[in-house]
């Protein structure tokens, strides 16, 4: 997996911004899967700044969310929907007939989850996947000790997954369970773009890069993967040995 380490975040965030821009701009009814959290907000800010001032248009693009918790509804505050919708969808020109995200609120999960790989499956291939990454090594809410050949299904959250998620929540944990697409379905996209930002990102980042692939770091199994970069800012890189990431 090669790396591409930037003096800072708003460098970093550009470069990603550039490279989704660029895929747009390539082929415009690209299908890509996105992340929420903090880091990817710097690119989403980007994204809609070229929308606005550059005309970059995502009329014909196609998007994929990762995950979503379970229990919230598309308008509770905390959940993604509403994040994507302030931070992203509701800033550009997406179609909302080729927006999706998992449904927390549906009465019947399991179908839930068969419905969205369904609908991932019905897009053709993920042109572009964007990930973080969490200070467990998790991508999407596939925490550690996800099967690597694991499709988009529900996953209970690792405590300290939902402790630091705890802030977006009135409660000192984040909900227990979540639907995330899978470990699978995020390794057949065609680009996978992993982004860390911050020294709370080194010590999975090394692991990630240095330790061998296995389950119990998720993001490891992104070595595996023919087109898979890794975007940094130099306090995420922190931990990497010299040499790695050039
Ligand atoms: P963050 O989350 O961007 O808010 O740090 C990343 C993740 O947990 O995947």
């Amino acid at each position: 997996m090669k790396a591409r380490v930037y003096p800072d975040y708003e460098a970093m965030s550009v470069a990603v911004a550039y490279v989704v821009a660029g895929k747009l701009e390539e082929e415009p009814s690209s299908v890509l899967m996105l992340p929420t959290g903090i880091t990817p907000l710097g690119v989403y800010g980007r994204l809609v700044e070229m929308h606005r001032s550059e005309g970059l248009s995502f009329a014909n693009a196609t998007f994929f969310n990762l995950d979503e918790y379970l229990g919230l509804t598309p308008d509770h505050r905390a959940s993604y929907h509403v994040y994507m919708q302030e931070h992203f969808y509701g800033l550009i020109n997406a179609d909302p007939a080729r927006v999706f995200v998992p449904d927390g609120a549906t009465p019947d999960p399991e179908a839930e989850c068969e419905r969205y790989e369904a609908a991932i499956r019905e897009a053709g291939e993920i042109d572009v996947c964007v990930l973080g990454i969490g200070r467990n090594g998790h991508i999407g809410f596939n925490e550690p000790g996800a099967p690597f050949d694991s499709r988009t299904r529900v996953v209970e959250l690792s405590e300290s997954t939902r402790k630091i998620n705890a802030s977006d929540f009135e409660a000192d944990r984040a909900p227990e369970r979540a639907i995330t697409v899978g470990m699978a379905t995020i390794f057949d996209s065609k680009s996978v773009l992993l982004l860390a930002s911050g020294t709370n990102k080194a010590g999975a980042v090394a692991a990630t890069v240095e330790d061998d692939v296995s389950e119990s770091m998720p993001a490891s199994m992104l070595r595996n993967h023919p087109n898979a970069v890794l975007f940094l800012d130099e306090a995420a890189a922190s931990d990497l040995g010299h040499g790695v990431a050039g």
